[in-house]
């Protein structure tokens, strides 16, 4: 009896410790190491080609930085983004807020042949994503941070969640939304708007502002009257939607925090922007006060938001697979037989990859 009871509880001991490793394993379990013993030199490869691209656009740091968001943004930190139209792939790159919008999804492609040339099938896509969005922070002068690493890629994309992603027309209220349902608070939203710090958008996301506030035939009041001019001629009333202004007027390809000095003398340039500073009573106006005083206090806001965001939604372990090529799942573009000669190399002689296209 006593041996039938103590044999119990070992059993018992045992499913509790297992189920308490499934219960573990099921969590995300990121780690800025992963590659460490795999794939060494992965942040160094991903910098050279992001420090090459951007010699000749500068532009491209806030590129980058922004596809990890709208990666994590729709079912997670997958490398979702990143696959195209096939016959069973309806890509997420064409739904609204990313069409005739992303850019740098030929940059993400060359970033991956040289890191396969490199490590042949082990880094994932979304953890490009991820390194590329520190490395550009970095380059523009923002803080560093330790990447965490081991996401996998999903094998599907979902272009109605993408549909989702935050307007710049939003109230405040419908971004405390959009973040909330992303995991992300207060902190988060005015933390990572800070990225708006560097980069551009069209007029046709901000015209209405000039011209049309809510149909009301005056322009937003919040804007401040100079920067209102400077706009106007910039985008005029029905002019092309395709021109580009700077996000941040002062230093726009510096990632600093005058996006919050901006905000202060009503100078964001998206609705959603100076919503943050503008809404009467809102608790993002003492957070953007915080962060215009005080750099520090917003790169590690910054910093711990964005760590925070790429944990959203991971596949770790067995989830997804290590795409190839970031454009296709692997039983696609294994047929479309796309992948690049370096990793086709590695796969013909380690699983028969080649030999069944
Ligand atoms: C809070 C909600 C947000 C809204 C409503 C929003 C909206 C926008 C819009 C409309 C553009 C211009 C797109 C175009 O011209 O086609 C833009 C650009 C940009 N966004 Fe956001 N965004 C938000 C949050 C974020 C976050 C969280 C990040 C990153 C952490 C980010 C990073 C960027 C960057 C870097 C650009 C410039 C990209 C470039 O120049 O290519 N945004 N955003
Ligand atoms: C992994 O490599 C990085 C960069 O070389 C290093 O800082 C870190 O200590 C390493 N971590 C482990 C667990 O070896
Ligand atoms: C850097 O860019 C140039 C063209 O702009 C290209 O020829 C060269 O191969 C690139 N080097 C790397 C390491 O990406
Ligand atoms: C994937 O689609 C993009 C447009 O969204 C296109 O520019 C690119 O060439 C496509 N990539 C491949 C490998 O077909
Ligand atoms: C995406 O943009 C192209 C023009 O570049 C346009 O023809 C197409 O209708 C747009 N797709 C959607 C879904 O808006
Ligand atoms: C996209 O996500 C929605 C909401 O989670 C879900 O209902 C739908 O089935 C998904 N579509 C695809 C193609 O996965
Ligand atoms: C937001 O979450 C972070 C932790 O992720 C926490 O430190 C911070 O106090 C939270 N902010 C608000 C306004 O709840
Ligand atoms: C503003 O937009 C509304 C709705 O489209 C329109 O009825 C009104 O005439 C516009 N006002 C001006 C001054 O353009
Ligand atoms: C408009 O901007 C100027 C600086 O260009 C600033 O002095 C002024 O206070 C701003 N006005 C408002 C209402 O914020």
């Amino acid at each position: 009896m006593m041996s039938f009871l103590s044999s119990f509880k070992v059993v018992a001991l045992c499913y509790g410790l297992f189920v308490f490793g499934v219960f573990l394993s099921s969590e995300a379990q990121l780690d800025p190491s992963f590659y460490n013993k795999t794939c060494p030199n992965v942040h160094s490869i991903v910098r050279e080609v992001i420090n090459n691209v951007s010699k000749t656009d500068p532009r491209m740091p806030a590129s980058l930085l922004r596809l990890h968001f709208h990666d994590c943004f729709v079912q997670g930190c997958d490398g979702s983004l990143l696959l195209n139209n096939t016959a069973t792939i309806v890509s997420e790159q064409q739904a609204r807020p990313n069409n005739n919008s992303i850019r740098g999804l030929d940059v993400v492609n060359q970033i991956k042949t040289a890191v396969e040339n490199a490590c042949p099938g082990i880094v994932s896509c979304a953890d490009i994503l991820a390194l590329a969005a520190e490395i550009s922070s970095v380059l523009d002068q923002g803080p560093d941070w330790k990447v965490q690493l081991g996401r996998r890629d999903s094998l599907t994309a979902n272009i109605t969640l993408a549909q989702n992603l935050p307007g710049p027309s939003l109230t405040l209220d419908q971004l405390k939304a959009r973040f909330t349902a992303q995991g992300l608070n207060t902190t988060d939203l005015v933390a990572l708007s800070g990225a708006h710090t560097f980069g551009r958008a069209r007029c046709s996301l901000f015209v209405g502002r000039l011209y049309n506030f809510s149909n009301t035939g005056n322009p937003d009041p919040s804007l401040n009257s100079s920067y209102l001019q400077t706009l106007r001629s910039l985008c005029p009333n029905g002019g092309p939607g395709t021109t580009v202004a700077n996000l941040d007027l002062t230093t726009p390809d510096t990632f600093d925090k005058n996006y919050y000095s901006n905000l202060q003398v009503h100078k964001g340039l998206l609705q959603s922007d100076q919503e943050l500073f503008s809404t009467s009573g809102a608790d993002t106006i003492d957070i953007v006060n915080k962060f215009s005083s005080d750099q520090n206090a917003f790169f590690e806001a910054f910093k711990a938001s964005m760590i925070k965001m790429g944990n959203i939604g991971v596949l770790t372990g067995t989830q997804g697979e290590i795409r190839k090529q970031c454009n296709f799942i692997n039983s696609q573009s294994a047929q479309l037989g796309l992948y690049n000669v370096a990793s086709k190399e590695s796969s013909s002689s380690e699983d028969g990859m080649v030999s069944s296209i």
